[in-house]
């Protein structure tokens, strides 16, 4: 694993940001809903609802509803916004769209092709058959959100996003010029340069782990199942461009930690689930990712700016400061009914939030 030390000397031993917002974000239902929550309440203003509960939040009215049950978790003294998606499938009406834009809490739709990723069952199998809803989408001006892989059993796992660009997305953004896109969790050099060379409507989320570890992190000296995520781990190349797109200071980066947790139980198994547990302490990880790369000065634009930016809302107006201090990561936390075990689990992470405004 990546956790280099860096000098006090060599950057600051404080850093004040506006307060960041996770843009991707799975925080599941029920007890491990209230379990994780609070996490990123403490830490970000928003975050984008990731809505591929079982059953799938595919409607406004569900969205409502989940909606309430995260403020409820979150607790009556917080500000915490959570920013509501509907998962889009083939059938997805376009009224559902008016329906949702006209709602106010609707702030995108996501697009799991069928079977890339946890609970995608009910994605989409042909993008034609949402042609419809797309196109209103693309008329009221809500985004898209985007699991970029491709599905076919022939495709190499490390080849499915560098495959969804040529086969799928090149030809979406030339069908909906004017749609807005998010190319969710980009982890190749290929997705970066992609976004880099796309019109100003198509940005990308970039998580902490995918900026802090490579694949040997997951497959050397044992297999490691709680560093197993989709899009899975690249190789170093691809890691070092992701690095330099999230540091360039190019405003179609922003922070989305796609922080993902499944029980323990569901992670250490033989067919383990993919996601990692980051959260817990989300902007430090990104914190950790900036300085080895000697970019802290960049990390707020890219926390805090760059998102808002995007999705045509003010940023935050309070700030956070962390402090550089090593800390250890706990073993667990509770997750309903077993445990979650984070990221750097009984491992040290460099930097610490120390206070919130
Ligand atoms: C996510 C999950 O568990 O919901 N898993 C993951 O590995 N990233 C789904 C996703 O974002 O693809
Ligand atoms: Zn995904
Ligand atoms: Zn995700």
């Amino acid at each position: 694993m990546s956790n280099k030390q860096n000098s006090p000397s060599a950057s600051p031993s404080h850093l004040s940001i506006i307060r960041p917002d996770d843009w991707h974000l799975h925080v599941r239902d029920n007890e491990g809903l209230k379990a994780v929550v609070p996490f990123t309440a403490k830490q970000c203003g928003r975050a984008i609802i990731m809505p591929n509960l079982t059953p799938p939040v595919t409607t406004t009215d569900q969205a409502r509803v989940y909606q309430q049950a995260i403020l409820d978790a979150a607790g009556k003294q917080s500000s915490f916004q959570p920013l509501m998606t509907l998962y889009l499938t083939d059938s997805t009406p376009a009224q559902e769209i008016q329906t949702a834009m006209e709602s106010g809490i609707i702030s995108a739709v996501k697009l799991y092709p069928a079977g890339a990723t946890t609970n995608s069952d009910a994605g989409v199998t042909d993008i034609r058959k949402c042609y419809q809803t797309l196109e209103m989408m693309q008329k009221l001006g809500l985004p898209l959100l985007v699991h970029g892989e491709v599905t076919s059993h022939d495709i190499d796992i490390f080849d499915r996003e560098k495959q969804f660009i040529d086969q799928r997305l090149e030809s979406l953004i030339k069908d909906f010029p004017e749609l807005k896109v998010v190319f969710e969790h980009i982890t190749t050099a290929d997705a970066a340069n992609f976004v880099i060379e796309s019109s100003p409507n198509i940005a990308a989320t970039i998580t902490a782990h995918h900026l802090l570890m490579n694949r040997n992190d997951m497959l050397v000296g044992g297999i490691k199942p709680h560093h197993y995520c989709l899009p899975v781990l690249k190789r170093e190349t691809h890691r070092k461009a992701l690095v330099k797109a999230a540091i360039s200071g190019n405003n179609k980066f922003f922070m989305g930690t796609d922080s993902a947790p499944h029980s323990k139980h569901n992670k250490e198994t033989a067919c383990g689930c993919a996601g990692m547990f980051t959260a817990f302490a989300a902007i430090e990880l990104y914190a950790e990712a900036f300085d080895e790369a000697g970019a802290l000065d960049k990390l707020e634009q890219f926390s805090s700016l760059n998102g808002p930016l995007f999705y045509g809302l003010d940023a935050n107006s309070d700030k956070i400061t962390l402090r550089r201090e090593e800390w250890t990561v706990p073993d667990s936390y509770q997750f309903g009914d077993d445990v979650v075990i984070p990221l750097r689990a009984g491992q040290t992470i460099n930097w610490k939030l120390v206070s919130e405004s």
